[in-house]
């Protein structure tokens, strides 16, 4: 999960007010039913070397002893979260990042059994992990699949070498490979190749031969994301050659040949950026109008609550968004306080959680009741969509054309009470 605006995919980065707290993110948290299932998500945000086109929240370190700490620091909040929390059955969790693959399996292991002792993990949990290939040995495999990985998400983004060398991530074909054969041999078997469009010196050409090496890999799920070129917030993204980056209508057929190319190779697109076998989970869910979406992307079963651990983590609550702290030095000090490292977040109205819903439903491309005295705006500002066919308003229902879904957003956008015009403009520049 990302902490800057998701870079294709997320139609509404929550627009924070300052207006929750520690204090009030507690009462908020303590709000959450027994029964309420939960999602939890943890940042780990350290790398070994930088990636140039990166726009996550990351920092390079070189020896371990930060990470260490932070792993401390990261038990601290789960046993404070664990406390203040009215719900903890577990079904979801996700370690993301940076490169939570850093983490040494002793430590990871360590981590996990506190978890388990501060939450009740579900046996049939689905416990993701994203993995940089470069980061990875046979040991911690063992470690994840000991304790109870079951999803992997490897960052590939192209296998052509001047693409690599401009973007400074040097991996082979047979290192991915070889990390996937690993995986399987540890019997976690649901794999994710995550790939980037829009990266310099791509082609069309270099496109498909990175989509033919991906489907020799034979992943369940792919991720596609449009490159998004932001050096006015990643400073380090002025290292990419922009004269060599493709301009908008060669990512748009980018984006179109590889849309074709993977639907044509057996893939289901799913909302605006996945592709996934016919017998995934998510194809299923999507074929039977039952897709869901949250900060983590699409998913079968959307959870009552999602609570984000380490610095810049977001956290979804029914009636609130809260953010923790992005600096690494508040949130250290904040952890040793005894305090939740929360920085921000924003309570909902009534009206953005029902506008929250139907934007959910119109990214999962759901058939949407949407009333028409209520929002009488947003549907008049539809025309023109509602005109090129990309959704259709009846008996008081959306209904999204599935072959328009990269257009969603589009649609969502409109009942967007917070997102500016430039800053859709910014998010659409995939
Ligand atoms: C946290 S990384 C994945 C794990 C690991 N750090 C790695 O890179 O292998 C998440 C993914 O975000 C995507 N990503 C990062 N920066 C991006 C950007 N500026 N534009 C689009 N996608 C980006 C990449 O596909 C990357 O694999
Ligand atoms: S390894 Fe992943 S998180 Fe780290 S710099 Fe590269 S893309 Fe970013």
């Amino acid at each position: 999960m990302e902490q800057i605006p998701r870079y294709t995919s997320y139609p509404t980065a929550p627009n924070f007010h300052e207006n929750v707290d520690g204090n009030l993110s507690q009462n908020l948290t303590s709000q959450l039913q027994s029964k309420d299932i939960l999602s939890l998500y943890f940042h780990i945000p350290f790398c070994r070397q930088l990636c140039w086109f990166c726009g996550c929240h990351t920092k390079i370190v070189n020896g371990y002893s930060p990470i260490k700490q932070y792993m401390e620091l990261l038990k601290q909040e789960v046993i404070m979260q664990a406390n203040y929390s009215g719900a903890n059955i577990v079904k979801y969790m996700h370690f993301g990042g940076g490169s939570p693959t850093i983490i040494e399996p002793d430590d990871f292991t360590n981590f996990m059994n506190v978890l388990r002792s501060n939450y009740d993990i579900l046996d049939d949990a689905e416990i993701a992990i994203e993995i940089d290939p470069r980061t990875i040995n046979k040991e911690k495999i063992l470690s994840y699949a000991t304790n109870g990985v079951n999803r992997a998400s490897l960052g590939v983004q192209d296998f052509n070498q001047q693409v690599q060398r401009a973007i400074n991530r040097h991996q082979s074909y047979d290192l991915v490979k070889n990390v996937i054969e690993k995986l399987h041999n540890a019997n976690i078997n649901e794999i994710n190749l995550d790939l980037i469009y829009g990266l310099p010196f791509q082609t069309l050409e270099t496109i498909k031969k990175t989509i033919d090496y991906t489907l020799k890999l034979d992943p369940n799920r792919i991720s596609l994301f449009g490159y998004a070129h932001v050096p006015w917030m990643k400073k380090h993204q002025e290292l990419i050659p922009t004269e060599a980056l493709p301009n908008p209508e060669q990512r748009m057929e980018m984006f179109d040949f590889a849309c074709d190319y993977l639907t044509k190779n057996g893939y289901v697109s799913i909302g605006l950026d996945h592709f996934v076998k016919p017998d995934d989970s998510l194809a299923i869910a999507q074929e039977e109008q039952k897709l869901q979406r949250n900060f983590q992307g699409y998913t079968i079963d959307r959870a009552d609550a999602l609570l984000g651990f380490g610095v810049s983590s977001i956290s979804t609550l029914p009636t609130a968004y809260l953010q923790n702290t992005p600096n690494y030095r508040e949130y250290v000090a904040s952890i040793e306080n005894g305090d939740l490292p929360i920085a921000r977040g924003i309570e909902l109205t009534n009206d953005d959680i029902k506008r929250r819903e139907i934007i959910m439903s119109i990214m999962c491309g759901l058939k949407t009741k949407v009333c028409a005295n209520e929002f009488a705006t947003e549907l008049a500002s539809l025309a023109l969509l509602i005109k090129q066919d990309i959704v259709n308003y009846k008996d008081g229902f959306l209904i999204m054309n599935k072959k328009e879904h990269h257009q969603f957003r589009k649609v969502a956008s409109k009942f967007d009470t917070y997102l500016k015009d430039n800053q859709f403009s910014f998010s659409q520049a995939v």
